[in-house]
């Protein structure tokens, strides 16, 4: 059994590192100061009602306080960072209580009752001054030239990239808070529970609210696996065993982890063998993670094995390299083979091999791809290869020029499935790639 991370050191060597990171974003786009607000909360039209709320990832990447709106982080290179803590007196709501734990004593905490406090203790921010994060009440007006420049915007993103070691024991944390919730999703599911009852039973798994999840969970019974971001939640019991197609993750302190497994309805048939292939061929693709691998090249690649293994199996009649080349490959998975992960599941930084250049276009034919990039040490990535059968990509493939490259009685007996997707999350590091999930999964079996 391995130690429990310590997060207060881990905090203390994170930020004395990402200070250093954005004292150089800082001089390199011309500015003193950085002022960071984490972010309002929404009313819905006509409403006093809010939206949930998420907080500005780059707030969080400092504070490690992800239900704190209307803070605002005042940094200056060689000063101690000021946090003015929003903390009304309101009788209504339950206000932020004032933060504590290690990490809290890199900062001078301030607690405010409302912008006018906050802004009347700083001066009026001029032209060597960035806010990063929504304009509040006071700031409307301020010059897009300070206003989340672009420019400082893509130098703070390639910070955010390569993770520190307490971004990497937080990435650890939400997988195994993740891998905790889909052990007792698959129980759940197992009994025969509806989707709504197996997200019941993922949310009790992890602990945590739907709000506080890093995306909406996926819970997809059958046919409903090929909506890709399937959200509706049946609350019927089915009748009969069914796949599932589960895509969900936990947060810790921010950081989310991003999994999809698969269960067929038993663990006999042709599409039972289907979901074993992708596990072994998503296996095989993790092991080629490494730094200096183009991602796209490796996206390709996995088009490639994908083909083969629907040519095995009787599903594509023609073979991998013309379904590669004719985009038949890609009725079957039209997402990306994986993205960056980290305070956001669809983490910044995926297309600018450097903050200066410009960004890389992902292959032709393969728009949703979210990784353009070469892997280097530090990043983390999903893996996630798909096997889907959607009707509306079907549906096109058997009116294009391609129909015949299709074995449609195979689709036939497979559509009932929905799709196949293996998600695990990977850190990139010298030697290759640390597996998350996996990890997490055999940790939970000891
Ligand atoms: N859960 C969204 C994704 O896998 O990218
Ligand atoms: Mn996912
Ligand atoms: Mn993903």
């Amino acid at each position: 059994m391995t130690a429990a991370p310590d997060f207060d050191t881990l905090y203390t060597a994170h930020f004395g590192e990402i200070t250093a990171r954005t004292e150089s974003a800082l001089a390199a786009c011309g500015f003193e100061t950085l002022w960071i607000h984490s972010g309002l909360e929404r009313l819905a039209f006509l409403d006093d009602q809010t939206y949930p709320f998420r907080s500005n990832p780059h707030f969080i990447w400092w504070v490690p306080h992800t239900e704190a709106p209307r803070c605002l982080l005042v940094f200056t290179p060689g000063q101690r960072p000021v946090l003015f803590f929003h903390c009304p007196r309101d009788f209504w709501h339950l206000p932020p209580a004032l933060p504590e734990g290690g990490w809290t004593k890199h900062f001078d905490i301030r607690p405010v009752g409302d912008w006018a406090e906050t802004l009347a203790a700083l001066p009026t921010p001029d032209a060597r001054t960035a806010l990063i994060g929504e304009p509040f009440p006071g700031l409307e007006a301020l010059s897009p030239a300070v206003l989340n420049p672009p420019a400082l915007l893509r130098w703070l993103h390639e910070q955010r990239v390569r993770k520190t070691p307490y971004e990497l024991a937080c990435q650890r944390e939400a997988s195994r808070l993740g891998v905790t919730a889909h052990r007792a999703a698959r129980a759940a599911h197992g009994a025969g529970e509806s989707e709504y009852g197996i997200h019941q039973a993922f949310l009790a798994g992890c602990g945590q609210r739907e709000m506080e999840l890093p995306y909406r969970a996926i819970v997809a019974r059958g046919p409903h696996g090929a909506t890709l971001h399937y959200q509706a939640l049946d609350q019927h019991r089915p009748s009969a065993p069914t796949s599932l197609l589960i895509d969900a993750g936990a947060a810790f302190r921010g950081y989310g982890s991003d999994i999809t497994r698969t269960w067929p309805a038993s663990q006999d048939g042709e599409f039972a063998d289907l979901v074993d292939a992708l596990d072994r061929l998503q296996q095989a693709l993790c092991a080629r993670v490494r730094p200096g691998v183009s991602w796209p090249d490796l996206h390709l690649q996995a088009h490639l094995d994908i083909a083969t293994l629907l040519r095995h199996a009787g599903v594509l009649r023609v073979s991998p390299e013309t379904a590669v080349d004719t985009g038949l490959s890609s009725v079957f998975l039209p997402h990306g083979l994986g993205h960056l992960l980290g305070l956001q599941v669809h983490d910044v930084g995926g297309f600018h091999p450097t903050p200066h250049a410009p960004a890389l276009p992902p292959p032709a034919g393969h728009p949703a791809l979210r990784l353009t990039r070469t892997l280097e040490a530090g990043m983390v990535v999903t893996m996630e290869p798909g096997i889907y059968f959607i009707d509306v990509l079907l549906d096109q493939a058997r009116q294009g020029p391609q129909a015949s490259g299709i074995d449609w009685e195979a689709v036939a007996r497979l559509r009932i499935h929905g799709g196949i997707r293996i998600e695990d999350n990977l850190v990139v590091n010298a030697g290759g790639c640390e597996n998350l999930t996996r990890e997490a999964f055999a940790a939970a079996l000891i």
